[in-house]
C-alpha cells in the first residue's frame, strides 16, 4: 500500500517537473483540448482515407523506397504515382504535427489531466510507429500481411484518438471511476431483490455491446484479408493471398451478417430494458451506418469492385468502428452513473430507516 502510494507521489513529481519544462506553453482550457483531441481523430481518419486511395489509384510503390522516395532522391518525380504516394507520406508529417499539437495541449491544458497526456503522447508515438509500418509495406513490395497489419492499425490509432476525445469530456476522478468493474450497491443484498437489479441490467447491455464491438472487429479483419486476395493490390506483380477472393468475401459478408443481426437484437433490448435515449440514439444510429456499409459491400461486390465504391467502403467501415466504440463508452458511462446513483439513494434510505427506528 505504501509502495504504491510512494510510487504514485513519485510519479506526481515526475510530472510536476514535466509541467515546469512546458510552462512556455500558454495554458490551455479543456474546450480547446477537446477541439484539439477531435482535430486528431478527424487527421487520423483522413489519412485511412488517403493511404486507401494510394492503393486503389495502384499508387503503392510510386515511391520505391523508404523513407525516401528513391534511393537517393528524397522527393517524388513528377507524375501521377510517385506524387499520390509522396502526397500521402507528406500527410502523415501533418497527422504528426496535429498529434503533437495535441500532446502539448495535454500539457498545458488547465486543469491538468494526466489520463490525457498519457494517452496524447501514445498517440503521437502511435502515428510515428504507423509511419514505419506504412515504410514496411512499401519495403516489403506491397505484401497483404503488411498490408492489413496497416489499416488494423490505423483503426486502433482511431480508436486511441477517439478515447482521448471521450476523456477530455470527464475529470480525472470521474476517468478513475470508470476503470472500476462495476460494483453491486454496498447495501444492496440486505434491501432489494438482486434479480431486478438495475446494475444486471448494465452487465448484461455492457456483455452485448462487447459482443457487437468484437464481431465488427471481425468483419474489420475478415475485410482486410479479403483485400488481400482483391483485385486492388497497389500496383502491378504483387504477391496476393492463395485463397479464392469469392470465399474470403463471403465469410466476410457472412460476419458482418451476423454482427447487424446482434446489433439489432442489442438495440431492442436496450429498448425493452428502459435504456436512456442517449445510448438507443448511438446504438440505432450504428444500425444505420451498417445498413448503408453493407449496401455499399454488396454493390461493389456485384460491380466487380470499382476503386471509389471501395474508398467508400473504407470511409464505411471506419464511421462503423467509431460509431460502435463510441456507444460503448457512453453506455459505461451511464452504467457508473446509474449504479453510484442507486448507492446514494441506499445510503439515503438508510439513514432515514435510522432515523425513523433509532437503536
Ligand atoms: C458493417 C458491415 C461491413 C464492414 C464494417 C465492412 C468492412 C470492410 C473492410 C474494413 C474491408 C477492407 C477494406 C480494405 O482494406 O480495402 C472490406 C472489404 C470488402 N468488403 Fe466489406 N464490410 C462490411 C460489409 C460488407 C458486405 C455486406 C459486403 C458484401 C459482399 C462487403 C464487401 C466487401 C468487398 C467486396 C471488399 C473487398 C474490397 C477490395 O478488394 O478492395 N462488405 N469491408
Amino acid at each position: 500500500m505504501e509502495g504504491s502510494h510512494g510510487r504514485e507521489l513519485s510519479r506526481e513529481i515526475r510530472l510536476g517537473g514535466v509541467n515546469k519544462t512546458f510552462s512556455w506553453i500558454p495554458p490551455v482550457s479543456p474546450a480547446i483540448f477537446t477541439r484539439l483531441a477531435e482535430a486528431s481523430l478527424v487527421f487520423v481518419v483522413a489519412n485511412i482515407l488517403s493511404g486507401a486511395a494510394v492503393r486503389l489509384t495502384g499508387s503503392g510503390l510510386g515511391c520505391p523506397d523508404w523513407p525516401t522516395c528513391y534511393h537517393h532522391r528524397l522527393v517524388a518525380a513528377d507524375a501521377f504515382h510517385p506524387l499520390m504516394e509522396f502526397g500521402n507520406r507528406i500527410f502523415v508529417i501533418a497527422v504528426v504535427v496535429v498529434a503533437i499539437a495535441t500532446l502539448l495541449a495535454a500539457l498545458a491544458r488547465r486543469p491538468y489531466n494526466k489520463e490525457l497526456i498519457k494517452r496524447s503522447a501514445s498517440l503521437v508515438g502511435g502515428v510515428i510507429g504507423e509511419a514505419i509500418v506504412g515504410g514496411i509495406v512499401v519495403l516489403s513490395h506491397l505484401n497483404p500481411y503488411a498490408v492489413a497489419a496497416h489499416f488494423l492499425y490505423a483503426m486502433v490509432l482511431a480508436t486511441q484518438a477517439l478515447l482521448i476525445v471521450h476523456c477530455s469530456r470527464h475529470t480525472p476522478e470521474e476517468l478513475a471511476r470508470l476503470r472500476v468493474p462495476l460494483q453491486a450497491p454496498t447495501s444492496r443484498s440486505s434491501l432489494l431483490d438482486s434479480k431486478v437489479s438495475p446494475l444486471r441490467l448494465y452487465r448484461r447491455a455492457l456483455l452485448w455491446s462487447f459482443g457487437a464491438i468484437s464481431l465488427i472487429a471481425a468483419i474489420l479483419v475478415a475485410g482486410a484479408g479479403a483485400t488481400g486476395a482483391g483485385p486492388h493490390a497497389g500496383a502491378p506483380n504483387v504477391v496476393r493471398f492463395h485463397v479464392p477472393f469469392d470465399d474470403l468475401i463471403h465469410l466476410h459478408a457472412l460476419i458482418a451478417t451476423s454482427a447487424g443481426l446482434v446489433v439489432v437484437a442489442y438495440a431492442f433490448l436496450l429498448h425493452k430494458w428502459h435504456f436512456s435515449w442517449r445510448v438507443q440514439r448511438r446504438v440505432w444510429l450504428l444500425i444505420s451506418v451498417m445498413a448503408i456499409q453493407g449496401a455499399i459491400g454488396v454493390t461493389q461486390y456485384l460491380l466487380h469492385v470499382p476503386a471509389d465504391l471501395v474508398e467508400l467502403h473504407i470511409l464505411g467501415a471506419t464511421t462503423v468502428w467509431i460509431i460502435a466504440v463510441w456507444q460503448h463508452l457512453q453506455l459505461k458511462v451511464e452504467a457508473h452513473n446509474a449504479t453510484e446513483k442507486e448507492e446514494a439513494g441506499m445510503r439515503a434510505t438508510a439513514s432515514s430507516v435510522v432515523e425513523t427506528f433509532p437503536l
